[in-house]
């Protein structure tokens, strides 16, 4: 049995890329220290930060949940997490489960926004009401409701559980379409515009997928193994992630390394252009005078709801004692 190249004990885990076994301990250790060099190096947070984690219920947003909250004393920021529930039938059930749970487990505040009581109908529904594919006007909603959350909390930023092999492929694909202003925003960090859009941090940006998986399962952090009912398998990004794949197969650490370059690089690309302004009906920011979603929920629903979300979120975070907030 191979043993741990730091203590010696059985190992668990081949980590390819850096020639090394590591026993469960070791392994945990290897990915908080990972995630700890990201923060630094990217600059991601600071003393007394307030971060918003978006926490859907799903691997990677419960090993980021997991390694923020270990390495919160450390850091000194403090963390509040948020989970939308879509209402996609039992995926969005069993969702929430795992979040309550995990958030109740490492003492972090959770605000939850189910939408059949805010906004009175789910994605599903809206998709069908709005005529849209049910992926983009999730995408759409949970960014939005995202962003909400963070600016009724006064959050610093917003932490994403993207990891190395999404990262990898959304790049590719982007290139491939010369969508360099899509590239622009796969870095490690973006800032935060006025108080209309909350900064996101990337913390899991050097960590693999399969890795992130081990991790939450090691820690033995709650989580849904379900995938949504609404992926679409042929997708342009599933077959990019095997070409990915393979050519990390090949060239071990290919995918990490890639995100790397373009964090350096990440400059150099062309900023998304036109002007920045507040929605008219919820002061969002928005490209034009209404931000998308107070501009699909009138479409679908008879009335923009981005007001009703901010709201609820509010009175959500009032009842929490997460605001008004003390710094
Ligand atoms: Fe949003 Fe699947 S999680 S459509
Ligand atoms: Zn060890
Ligand atoms: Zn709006």
């Amino acid at each position: 049995m191979p043993r741990c190249s730091i203590c010696s004990k059985p190992a668990i885990a081949y980590i390819r890329y850096q020639r090394k076994y590591l026993c469960r301990d070791h392994y945990i250790e290897f990915i908080e220290d990972k995630v700890r060099r990201a923060l630094r190096k990217y600059k991601m947070v600071g003393k007394g930060y307030r971060i918003l984690v978006a926490l859907s219920g799903g691997k990677d947003s419960s090993t980021l949940l997991g390694a923020l909250a270990a390495l919160r004393s450390e850091f000194g920021y403090e963390l509040v997490a948020v989970h939308i529930d879509l209402g996609i039938y039992e995926y969005s059930v069993k969702s929430k489960m795992a979040a309550e749970e995990l958030a109740k487990k490492l003492e972090v505040p959770l605000i939850e926004v189910p939408l059949s009581e805010v906004l009175g109908t789910t994605i599903p529904e809206l998709a069908n009401k709005g005529r849209r594919p049910p992926c983009s006007v999730c995408g759409m909603v949970k960014r939005y409701i995202t962003n909400a959350a963070a600016v009724e909390v006064e959050a610093d930023a917003v932490a994403l559980g993207h990891n190395a092999d999404d990262l990898a492929v959304y790049n590719l694909k982007s290139f491939l379409s010369q969508d360099l202003e899509a590239i622009s925003k796969l870095g490690p960090k973006t800032e935060s515009v006025e108080e209309a859009a909350i900064g996101r941090i990337r913390p899991l940006y050097l960590v693999y997928e399969k890795e992130s998986f081990l991790y939450a399962y090691l820690k033995g952090l709650p989580f849904l193994h379900e995938e949504c009912p609404f992926v679409d398998h042929r997708q342009m990004e599933v077959k990019l992630k095997e070409v990915v794949n393979s050519l990390e197969e090949e060239r071990p650490g290919m995918k990490i390394q890639m995100m790397s370059k373009l964090a350096l690089r990440i400059k150099d690309y062309p900023k998304p252009q036109g002007k920045i302004g507040r929605c008219k009906y919820c002061g969002l920011i928005t490209g034009g005078d209404v931000c998308s979603f107070c501009r699909l929920t009138k479409k679908a629903l008879g009335e923009p709801m981005g007001p009703k979300v901010r709201e609820y979120i509010r009175s959500k975070a009032l009842k929490l004692g997460l605001i008004p907030r003390r710094l």
